[in-house]
């Protein structure tokens, strides 16, 4: 489809174009003017049926990110179908009430895909939900965050800087809003709000903040609506996650200016970014305009309209009961996931993706409560594979380190980690390899309660995770949510058996 993003001529995107066949109108809402998907709404316990026709010059499949279905639904990178083929879902809604959304996963090309366009949010109520009082209708408020790179001609530009631009993975030089270049939300003054906001970028990551330094309140992540509302300076939020907070426009009057910016953070990416490889052009042209970590504004609200609305947020919403440790059939002794640059490489313990392939540390059992570690060990360049040899990828201004301490951390990127089928609660992170000053510029934001589906690994952290495996048995994946590492093959499957 070609969008009006831009001044002039239209951009070329790839969309879901949907009609709903049978059921509730209210399900299916499409906002005007952008190129996202549907957002579709459904309870818990209903069963839904949704048919997906690939129009792609490519294979494809859709993936429902967040939700607990069987392996058949949950659109494996296996299940790709052609251009002219359909496949069907059909399965009953498990999850708790939260934002969750739907975006392709084939592999390899998944980054590209959900660049052009494809990616819409999953909506699901309950009623534990529907009793706090939350805002409802144009009150309930997607906010999907996205960067793009447009070229002289309006067309979107995916990774024009090469293999290293893949290898960092894909930051644009623009966001965009609700599948829009605008960066405004006109809303009401004396109402409340309740924002769902996705990042749906392929791999920048936010700091999101109020421009006016009023906290941000957060009442939900990724599957749960949280315990009680959370008052905080700022909000990390990682690709793919999902916050939703309460936003009190009461006191406001028409005109008042108010901002949602990313703040300025440090990304971590150390050894050889900063060095010689990084800092010294390997990065080309790409993004020097809104680097990763950088401060600049999401959207501005315009209060243009005045309006009223009784919605109140109580001080105990849905009450959380955090998995027990003592349930889980590892306690003492967690699965690891180490998540690090082998041989020019992005891997998970070493490995790279293999289609269906599954080894024994990845095969868990159903209905088991299991403990799984995930560290971001940096990468070691070298491997043994003699990459660097002849390559000039090490470029000259490159320092090096010894062979055995050195070498291992001079590849460093966060991974946003997500694993399918299950929403997880996190028991601890382990802090204390990562540098303090990468810490200190996040960790006001850092969310560790409700249920979740993706984690921030900064480099060096140690996250432990707590999930239960039940009702369905299959093979499922779980991956780094950076797009371009993903494709690269940072993903692996798992299998519930
Ligand atoms: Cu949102 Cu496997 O992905
Ligand atoms: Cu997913
Ligand atoms: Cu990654």
């Amino acid at each position: 489809r070609d969008m009006a993003l831009l001044e002039g001529k239209k951009t070329r995107c790839w969309t879901f174009e949907s009609e709903l066949i049978k059921g509730n109108p209210e399900s299916l809402q499409q906002l005007p003017d952008n190129y996202l998907g549907p957002i579709i709404k459904v309870r818990k316990d209903q069963k839904i049926r949704i048919r997906f026709t690939n129009n792609l010059p490519q294979k494809s499949i859709v993936h429902w990110h967040g939700m607990h279905v069987p392996e058949k639904y949950d659109g494996h990178p296996k299940d790709v179908i052609s251009n002219g083929e359909t496949y069907v879902y059909e399965y009953t809604v498990m999850n708790r009430a939260g934002t969750y959304w739907f975006h392709p996963h084939p592999h390899g090309d998944t980054g590209e895909q959900v660049y052009n366009g494809l990616a819409g949010l999953l909506l699901v109520s309950d009623e534990e939900e529907s009793r706090l009082n939350l805002p409802v209708g144009e009150f309930d408020l997607p906010v999907v965050i996205q960067d793009r790179s447009f070229n002289h001609d309006n067309q979107l530009v995916y990774l024009d800087g090469g293999r290293m631009d893949k290898m960092m993975g894909f930051l644009g030089d623009r966001i965009c809003i609700n599948g829009r270049t605008d960066q405004q939300l006109n809303l009401k003054s004396g109402c409340s709000y309740r924002l769902r906001i996705l990042n749906g970028s392929n791999s920048r990551f936010y700091k999101l903040a109020w421009s006016n330094g009023d906290p941000v309140t957060v009442i939900g992540i990724d599957g749960s609506i949280l315990e009680s509302p959370k008052k905080m300076p700022y909000v990390m939020l990682s690709v793919a996650k999902r916050i939703d907070i309460w936003l009190d426009l009461k006191n406001k009057k028409i005109g008042d200016e108010l901002a949602l910016v990313s703040h300025a953070f440090e990304s971590g990416m150390g050894g050889m970014m900063d060095g010689g490889m990084m800092g010294g052009g390997m990065m080309g042209g790409s993004n020097t305009r809104l680097p990763l970590g950088s401060e600049y504004r999401l959207f501005t609200i315009n209060l243009d309209e005045e309006g009223s609305n009784d919605y109140s947020l109580s001080e105990t919403l849905v009450p959380f009961k955090k998995l027990d440790p003592a349930n889980a059939v590892n306690q003492n002794n967690p699965r690891e996931f180490n998540f690090f640059m082998d041989r020019m490489q992005w891997t998970i313990n070493g490995r790279t993706w293999e289609g269906t392939e599954v080894v024994e540390e990845e095969t868990v059992k159903l209905n088991t409560t299991e403990i799984w570690q995930l560290s971001n060990k940096g990468g070691k360049m070298m491997g043994g594979g003699g990459m660097m040899g002849g390559g000039g990828m090490m470029g000259q201004g490159n320092q090096g380190g010894n062979k055995d301490g050195g070498m291992g951390n001079m590849m460093q990127m966060p991974h946003p980690i997500h694993i399918h089928q299950v929403q997880f609660n996190i028991l601890e992170r382990d802090t204390s390899e990562m540098d303090a000053s990468v810490w200190n510029s996040i960790k006001e934001g850092i969310i560790n309660e409700g249920w979740q589906d993706t984690v921030l690994l900064m480099p060096g952290m140690k996250v432990r995770v707590i999930m239960e495996f039940k009702d369905f048995k299959g093979l499922f994946v779980y991956h780094c949510h950076n797009l371009e590492h993903e494709d690269m093959g940072m993903m692996r499957n798992f299998l519930i058996k």
